[in-house]
């Protein structure tokens, strides 16, 4: 069974790669031809998985599973959210997301947030969405250098690390993306 993964990141890729039954063959965005970054303009993290995994169903006429990460912070109303790449406008500049975020934090009292990973999978008769979410808190100062986006900053809840001072073994077993992707392998082992 040929399957793509709508994305041109190779570690992403590997490491789901590694994680799937050998009766699925993987295929990347570059694997298909598609050499284009999918626009990204649904205004929900799951409406953007849903756009990616659609587009490459209609275009390549393939399985295809595609993921969208978010940080939603309680007290700024969910943000970045959908906008966590570009929150200081420039996209992926994550010393800057971060720098715009503890500026919006400052003073407030709840810094409660959580990761949430969508993952919209597009097979022929089927359409589903895996969901994996991490709560946590963002700390006021960066902690750590592994990982990469708000990592030094975000605390899951119950533990006195940020996902930046966590080996990646541990932050995919309690992580936002390793929950969903979880849920995937198993739907797509059964
Ligand atoms: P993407 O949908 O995986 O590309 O994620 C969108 C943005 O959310 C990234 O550019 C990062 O800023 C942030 N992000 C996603 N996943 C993580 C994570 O696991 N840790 C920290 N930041 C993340």
């Amino acid at each position: 069974m040929k399957l793509v993964f709508a994305t041109h990141n190779k570690n992403k890729f590997t490491e789901v790669k590694a994680m799937l039954p050998n009766r699925i063959e993987l295929l990347s965005l570059d694997d298909i031809g598609c050499n284009e970054d999918i626009e990204e303009t649904a205004d929900t993290i799951e409406g953007n998985a849903i756009l990616k995994a659609n587009y490459v169903r209609n275009n390549y006429n393939l399985s295809c599973f595609a993921d969208d990460t978010g940080l939603e912070v309680q007290s700024l109303n969910g943000e970045p959210g959908v906008f966590s790449a570009r929150y200081a406008g420039v996209s992926h500049d994550s010393n800057a997301n971060i720098e715009k975020l503890l500026k919006n934090l400052e003073g407030k009292k709840d810094r409660s947030a959580r990761f949430k990973t969508a993952i919209a999978l597009n097979m022929e008769h089927e359409e589903i969405m895996f969901l994996g979410i991490c709560e946590g808190e963002i700390i006021k100062e960066l902690r750590g250098d592994s990982g990469f986006g708000y990592d030094p900053v975000f605390q899951p809840k119950g533990f006195d690390k940020t996902f930046a001072e966590m080996t990646l073994t541990q932050k995919s077993e309690i992580g936002h993306r390793g929950k969903a992707m979880r849920q995937l392998i198993e739907y797509l082992s059964k």
